[in-house]
């Protein structure tokens, strides 16, 4: 009989492909590296204390030393086809245990996050989720709740389900799912899973083409599901933004809610950013100019401080509308601006925008790099962020942006729709477009260079976005009502 036994204490096994400081490629990683800070230690609403670790795979072993991880013990899976051997690490950071999750497999020798290829990418997180579970039987201590992410930890939630693994003390483990990227379901698992003796999802809810994929897997499996926005919740309910499994989410829409994604408002603060030379804030705004003056002397462009400055960063993939802003950018030739694109991705984007470069040297300036310090930059110089996403389930730049007084324009969908306000004109924080096509996003620059030139109007819309509240405590709070109520559901 399992034990009903309660001490008051949440216990959360919070599992990720990355998270800051020690990986991080995109959001997943901002979003991993702060939320568990947000909630460790916190008291829950019905007076429970959150106590939250975190498990990673380790994707590459210099992270043993840098990071002085401790080799706890050995991992074997069973596997068809080969020994499957791991090696569990820890290490603590800011008052929270991590686990790291090594694959010793002669396939998995890069050190990347995640691998090009589909087969090596879902052998190393089949094997990471599987190992999580493993895991659990060799340390002394047992979650109550597992709150994964996305594809690669989505199996976690699938195997405890269909393996009907208990929790020690409890009934059954409860489980979270939370969807950063919809479209990234973890295509070409099969071989995998038959390796690894996985069954597919007997859901017949999920259609069949999804049945063997991690995330669908995950969906059917998990207690509840969070979208990293409201309106991305809702989005997930349409064809467009589910890929075939929106009527999965209009059938089980009592599981699945949306909480929008802060931002760690200690790094990213105009008024302390070590990479900035001027720093500013709200009641010293007027400093935030000189940074754009240097910037735009330092990279070369058109040194006519009034003229506005749009700045794009961002991963150069087709979700982030770079076929839309290169267009755009085309389009809006006849007016005076100055832009910096900085990123990098796919080729073919990289290449595009050096060329634009080359015919505009004094306009455009493509860094094709990733800079955390030129992004700080960016931002503290910028007037406006490009943001034309096809989707965005939350994005963080805009929240980062406004807190600097770049003001967004951006596609209105997911949580971009969520954290950039336009009504009243008076509480505006940014500029929305809703038809994702050149026309549409030209015309909603165009407005806000029609703004911007009115220097009263303008100086309320970057007031209004520098003050917005975009830190992890009112998320925090959400996230940690959902885990009181899955507790809860423990003992019934
Ligand atoms: C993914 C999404 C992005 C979101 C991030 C963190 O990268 O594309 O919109 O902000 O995850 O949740």
């Amino acid at each position: 009989m399992p034990n009903k036994e309660e001490d008051g204490i949440i216990r959360v096994l919070f599992a990720s492909a990355e998270a800051e400081p020690f990986y991080k490629i995109g959001g997943l990683g901002d979003y991993s590296g702060s939320l568990p800070n947000a909630l460790e230690g916190q008291t829950t609403k019905n007076n429970h204390k959150i106590d939250i670790r975190v498990v990673l795979p380790l994707h590459d072993p210099a992270t043993i030393k840098k990071f002085s991880l401790h080799e706890e013990f050995a991992i074997t899976l069973n596997s068809k086809s080969c020994k499957a051997t791991g090696r569990v690490f820890t290490s603590k950071s800011n008052g929270i245990v991590y686990y790291f999750i090594q694959q010793l497999h002669p396939k998995i020798d890069s050190a990347n996050v995640y691998a090009s290829n589909e087969y090596v990418n879902s052998l190393k997180f089949a094997f990471f989720s599987l190992a999580c579970i493993k895991m659990l039987d060799q340390i002394d201590w047992h979650p109550d709740i597992l709150h994964a992410n996305d594809w690669h930890s989505a199996l976690i939630i699938h195997q405890l389900n269909d393996l009907r693994i208990l929790n020690k003390k409890r009934n059954k483990f409860q489980t979270l799912l939370v969807i950063h990227n919809m479209p990234f379901m973890g295509n070409g698992s099969e071989k995998v899973f038959q390796d690894f003796m996985i069954h597919p999802t007997t859901d017949t809810d999920i259609p069949k083409w999804a049945q063997h994929l991690p995330l669908p897997m995950g969906i059917a499996a998990a207690d509840k599901i969070v979208a990293v926005s409201p309106t991305y919740a809702e989005e997930l309910k349409t064809n467009y933004f589910a890929y075939g499994l929106e009527n999965y989410f209009i059938k089980y829409s009592d599981k699945l809610s949306g909480i929008i994604n802060g931002i760690n408002t200690d790094i990213w603060d105009p008024s302390k950013d070590m990479n900035l030379t001027h720093n500013f804030s709200v009641q010293s705004i007027e400093k935030r100019n000189k940074n754009k003056i240097e910037l735009i002397k330092e990279l070369g462009l058109n040194k006519d401080p009034d003229l506005p400055l749009l700045v794009v960063i961002s991963r150069l993939e087709n979700q982030k509308g770079i076929d839309l802003l290169l267009d755009g950018l085309l389009l809006i030739e006849d007016e005076k601006w100055n832009a910096v694109i900085l990123g990098t991705g796919h080729h073919g984007y990289e290449h595009a925008f050096r060329a634009l470069e080359r015919e505009k040297p004094k306009k455009i300036r493509a860094l094709m790099e990733y800079n955390s310090c030129l992004a700080s930059k960016l931002y503290a110089s910028g007037d406006m962020i490009l943001m034309p996403s096809l989707y965005e389930p939350c994005g963080l730049s805009q929240m980062i942006a406004m807190r600097y007084g770049c003001i967004p324009i951006a596609h209105a969908v997911g949580g971009l729709k969520d954290s950039i306000f336009i009504k009243p004109e008076s509480a505006r924080t940014g500029f929305l477009f809703n038809d994702p096509n050149p026309n549409a996003f030209i015309n909603c620059i165009k407005d806000a260079f029609s703004k911007y030139r009115q220097a009263e109007k303008w100086s309320s819309v970057q007031m209004n976005a520098m003050q917005m509240d975009y830190s992890w405590d009112n998320s925090a709070k959400k996230y940690a009502d959902l885990y009181d109520n899955l507790f809860s559901a423990n003992y019934s």
